[in-house]
């Protein structure tokens, strides 16, 4: 275990790294987004959801004199900070009904845990938390079980900051996705080290295959080791598999530099439901600079893509400049995946959304935008929901639909 992740009995806390400073930040940054997201409804006064924290260490670290919160608290904090955030101006109170399960396999950071919320005023029997000792896969099935009693839909958001790669099989992400509608998974796996350590032999081992990697992979990443893309191209392959495996049908992976160690981290964000991707996408663009995502931003492929090698676009950061070249990227690019998609006929705008949310660093604003200025420029027409024709400058919807323009174009033939 890595030094700055050891709680131990004398109660002393381990020094806070600085990508451990971002990662908390990006997890309460979309805590905060995904509330102000699901509550949206006045006459909602209620919400039930678990947040389980998979890996939860000890609960707290020191940054300089200062103590700060885990991802224990972080959660904690995010729910209590919500219910207040909520309630402002609202005639019906809202509850937000929260249960949290904390998972550790370290019985002293266990300890640890549970003095630090003891500490913050949390009672030892809080109804509402639950603390369990043991590997986060072990304790995967009854957790599921207990979600799916006290939710319908599953609604959970499971954290799952794992040192390096092995401690989430991807069986238990698969789990997680067949059984639990609303779940989110936001993962951390250690992209590098996996790379690093990979040998020949590796590809008989389960541990390897179940991402995808095989003996040609091995042969091809060891082919690419020495060249200056390499590594990104093999990262990306790898994403594709892991996203292939895991269930999900939206996978955001960005990538998290770690100073200590030398090494890319991934963390990456897994959900069900595009919208849930569009949210976790604009957290990365509030960070900026936290996290880069390997490859150009505009409609890109997470396998193999020649483009990388090309263009030696490898590193995304998400900063102003970025967003401007995004935009002319996707100016470029989109027109040819909407004719693709739409097959001569009507596409609706969700339908393009959850087809290319994958392959773009584009925001769904991000992305109206420019479809708003393909219609300003009748390369696309654009139908409300009830089929009337918009006026070309209008704001795109989801619920719009995307039609070939009357008149050929430069990027579309006519669809008369
Ligand atoms: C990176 S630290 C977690 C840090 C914590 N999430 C935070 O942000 O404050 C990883 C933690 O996972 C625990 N751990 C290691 N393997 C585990 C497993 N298979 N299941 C559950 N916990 C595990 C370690 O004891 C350690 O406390």
């Amino acid at each position: 275990m890595a030094k700055n992740f050891i709680w131990g009995p004398d109660g002393a806390l381990p020094r806070i790294e600085e990508h451990t400073k971002r990662k908390l930040d990006v997890l309460k940054n979309y805590l905060d987004v995904y509330f102000d997201t699901v509550v949206r409804n006045p006459a909602q006064d209620r919400l039930n959801i678990t947040l389980v924290d998979g890996f939860s260490g000890g609960g707290a670290y020191q940054d300089g004199p200062e103590t700060r919160a885990g991802s224990p608290l972080v959660l904690l904090n995010a729910v209590q900070q919500a219910a207040i955030r909520l309630n402002v101006g609202r005639d019906k109170p809202l509850e937000i009904n929260a249960k949290f399960i904390f998972v550790d396999d370290e019985p002293e950071h266990v300890a640890a845990l549970r003095r630090e919320l003891l500490s913050r005023g949390y009672a030892a029997d809080d109804p509402q938390i639950t603390i369990l000792e043991g590997t986060f896969a072990e304790h995967l099935p009854a957790i599921i079980q207990q979600i799916n009693v006290t939710q319908r839909k599953g609604r959970s958001i499971f954290f799952l900051d794992q040192f390096g790669y092995s401690d989430v099989p991807m069986s238990s992400i698969q789990a997680i996705f067949r059984s639990l509608d609303r779940a989110e998974v936001v993962l951390n796996f250690a992209i590098d080290s996996l790379l690093n350590y990979l040998q020949e032999a590796s590809a008989d081992l389960q541990l390897y295959r179940q991402f995808g990697i095989d003996a040609r992979f091995i042969a091809d990443w060891r082919q690419r080791k020495d060249e200056n893309m390499g590594r990104a191209i093999t990262q990306r392959a790898l994403m594709a598999h892991i996203q292939a495996n895991s269930g999900a049908k939206f996978f955001t992976p960005f990538m998290l530099w770690s100073r200590t160690d030398n090494r890319w981290m991934m963390l990456a964000h897994l959900s069900q439901h595009q919208a849930a991707r569009d949210k976790m996408l604009g957290v990365h663009w509030q960070e900026q600079n936290s996290f880069t995502h390997v490859g150009s931003g505009g409609l890109f492929t997470l396998g193999y893509d020649t483009r990388l090698i090309e263009s030696c676009d490898s590193l995304f950061n998400f900063s102003a400049i970025d967003r401007s070249a995004l935009s002319r990227e996707l100016v470029n690019a989109l027109p040819s995946e909407v004719h693709r998609i739409m097959n001569g006929g009507e596409l609706e705008v969700s339908r393009l959304l959850s087809e290319i949310g994958n392959r773009t660093a584009g925001t769904n604003d991000d992305i109206f935008q420019v479809l708003s200025e393909l219609a300003q420029a009748r390369e696309l027409e654009v139908l409300s929901a009830k089929g009337k024709p918009k006026r070309a400058g209008t704001q795109i919807a989801v619920n719009d639909r995307l039609i070939m323009p009357s008149q050929p174009t430069l990027f579309f033939p006519s669809r008369w």
